[in-house]
């Protein structure tokens, strides 16, 4: 079961003349059980690429296939039923929050799919709850009201009560402080884990991409420049750097101190691997 991009390209505005090439020839697979990270810079088609992965949009070149059959040639319930396998949380979420209370919110997609009665209720309570989103104190809450991150939460259940197979997130960590982002990358590895989920997330925050991902892609300009696991990417830190990204942290240090210590491995993943690697360049081993 996966995801497979074949060949993909895709133009805005096509045949006018501000029409922009925003994908070229993707080939890609998002198997389930995996999280997938994507990184690149501003512009580099990222959002894009999350679109078409569940068919709101269909590509100008090549296919996509969503458990190999191809959303741009179904239609009616078919698109549905297919659309539902990939849960797309967007950008912002206020952009999906529009409902007079939190539940009603949740309940939008669900329902629209024909669940209805004790099911419906069942399905908001179990994803609110997934989310750590307290069903006495929440679910009557306007979602206009909430926090950031409690809205940024309140979407994300809106997309798991539908019960996807893959769940497709748009800088999940946007706007969230420590404790929020670091509650909501633990979240997306409690999904893979116990629902055994595929997930895809853009970050530009390399350190969570790093800390939370099995497979990251690198897209420039609409291609696909590397795919690695966090660690081989990370050692490709001068070439992120080039392509304008920010590095984590605790790895600019590690390229600051190469100048000192030519054989320092710069791709440490997480603080505690680079304290190891310092004081190894130290000792001089
Ligand atoms: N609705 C649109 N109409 C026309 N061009 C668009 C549209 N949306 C995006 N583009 C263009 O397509 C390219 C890829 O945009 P996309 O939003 O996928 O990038 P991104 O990597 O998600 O960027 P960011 O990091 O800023 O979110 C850009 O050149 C952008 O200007
Ligand atoms: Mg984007």
């Amino acid at each position: 079961m996966s995801i497979r991009f074949l060949k993909v390209g895709f133009r805005y505005a096509r045949g006018l003349p501000w029409e922009t090439e925003a994908l070229k020839n993707i080939n890609l697979e998002v198997r389930k059980n995996e999280i997938l990270g994507i990184i690149g810079p501003t512009g580099s088609g990222k959002t894009t690429l999350l679109q078409l992965m569940n068919g709101i949009r269909h590509p100008s070149e090549g296919k996509v296939l969503i458990d190999d059959q191809d959303p741009a040639v179904l239609k009616g319930r078919e698109i549905t039923r297919l659309r539902q396998k990939v849960g797309l949380v967007f950008q912002s979420p206020e952009d999906q929050l529009f409902a007079n209370s939190v539940y009603e919110d949740i309940a939008f997609g669900p329902k629209n799919l024909g669940v209805a009665g004790s099911e419906l209720d069942n399905r908001v309570r179990w994803a609110m709850e997934v989310l750590d989103l307290g069903f006495e104190d929440l679910s009557r809450r306007r979602p206009q009201n909430l926090s950031g991150g409690q809205k940024r939460r309140v979407a994300i259940a809106g997309v798991l009560a539908i019960k996807p197979e893959y769940l497709v997130l748009d800088e999940p960590t946007a706007g969230l402080d420590p404790e929020g982002r670091k509650g909501l990358l633990k979240l997306i590895r409690k999904l893979r884990e116990d629902l055994g989920m595929g997930v895809v997330m853009v970050s530009h925050r390399l350190q969570d991409i790093m800390s939370t991902c099995d497979r990251v892609v690198v897209l420039e300009k609409g291609e696909i420049r590397k795919t690695g696991t966090p660690r081989e990417i990370m050692r490709s830190g001068q070439e992120l750097i080039e392509l304008g990204l920010h590095l984590p942290p605790i790895n600019m240090v590690l390229h600051e101190l190469k100048d000192v210590f030519p054989y320092l491995d710069t791709a440490a993943l997480g603080p505690e691997e680079a304290a190891g690697e310092i004081d190894r360049a130290i000792r001089g081993l």
